[in-house]
């Protein structure tokens, strides 16, 4: 039987992770496994390919994607949707001669779609294009605000490896000042039971207030450490790094020297707990070294490949 999780028909939009309860989190995870062993047989893909047919998807991306743009394209085609969309929507796109975001939603409103999913450069954006759009919006990333369907397949990643998101140490690590994909996974499990974060970037790349200050309200423990992370990755059960947004930082910091002194190898990995994982929203740059690929904690393809699971059940959530 399918999972239904749109019980009251509203439009819905997706921006930001605090959205997410509980319980919805619990079924929509149930959800996406339920697809994945569904889509391992040629009948499955068939039944999955009639869910959202004659449904049309605009990817609106004003910033570079690989895997959100395409994760969603394919998430949408194997449910049987239309998908038509820009990348690089600054320049290919009317923003180029001076057009709001809020006006191109409100021309591509008139054009019937059933979903637009936006990536764009400025924080708060696409919340803004959710306030004025009849339709349903997805934020696949604004500025260095959040990435909420991003952390759904995170945390989705860590429920599938580890069988549970309760009681859990969770080390995050690398570019903390303007990771996206930390502050929204951030909120998300800092609503399970035992959660304790582990901060670890450089001073200058610290996690940022308004995270700390959430999880002060909701008394969530949390440490934060500047350097030496051979000395907190053994405690950690996940470890989730990130690179350094070097497209969003001032350039006058020595960014190769940050890296270098946050990046993961085999020998980082020989002090990690053997029944721990490693996570990575990707791309990764040089912040974790290629050999660490095959070692059998290391999470990020599978992930990422997660991605698409992931949105085939939430755009099944928004649009049935
Ligand atoms: N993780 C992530 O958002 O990747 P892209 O920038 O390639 O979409």
């Amino acid at each position: 039987m399918v999972i239904s999780l749109n019980k009251d028909k509203k439009v819905r939009h997706i921006i930001k992770s605090q959205q997410f309860e509980v319980g919805f989190l619990q079924s929509l995870f149930h959800r996406v496994a339920q697809i994945k062993k569904q889509f391992e047989n040629g009948a499955g893909r068939v039944i999955l390919r009639q869910r959202l047919s004659n449904k049309l998807l605009i990817n609106l991306f004003y910033e570079a994607s690989t895997r959100t743009r395409l994760s969603f394209a394919a998430a949408a085609y194997h449910l049987g949707m239309n998908v038509m969309g820009t990348e690089n929507a600054r320049e290919f796109s009317s923003a180029i001669k001076g057009e709001t975001l809020e006006d191109s939603i409100k021309v591509l409103c008139h054009y019937c779609p059933d979903a637009i999913v936006i990536r764009h450069h400025e924080e708060g954006s696409v919340a803004k294009a959710a306030e004025i759009s009849n339709v349903s919006i997805i934020n696949a990333g604004d500025g260095k605000g959040q990435h909420p369907t991003q952390a759904l397949l995170d945390l989705y990643t860590v429920w599938e490896r580890l069988k549970t998101l309760n009681n859990l140490k969770i080390l995050v690590g690398g570019d903390l000042a303007y990771g996206r994909t930390v502050r929204s996974l951030v909120y998300l499990l800092s609503k399970f039971q035992g959660t304790e974060f582990i901060f670890c970037a450089p001073e200058v790349l610290r996690m940022q207030p308004d995270i700390k200050d959430h999880l002060d309200e909701h008394s969530i423990p949390y440490v934060e450490v500047f350097e030496n992370i051979s000395k907190v990755i053994p405690l950690a059960d996940v470890v989730y790094w990130t690179r350094i947004q070097k497209e969003r930082i001032e350039a006058n910091l020595d960014l190769d020297q940050i890296t270098k002194e946050f990046t993961i190898d085999m020998n980082t990995m020989a002090l990690m707990k053997p029944f721990s994982i490693l996570m990575h929203p990707l791309p990764r740059v040089h912040e974790i070294t290629t050999d660490v690929d095959s070692d059998i904690r290391a999470a990020y393809f599978e992930q990422a490949g997660n991605g698409m699971y992931v949105r085939m059940a939430l755009l099944e959530w928004i649009l049935t």
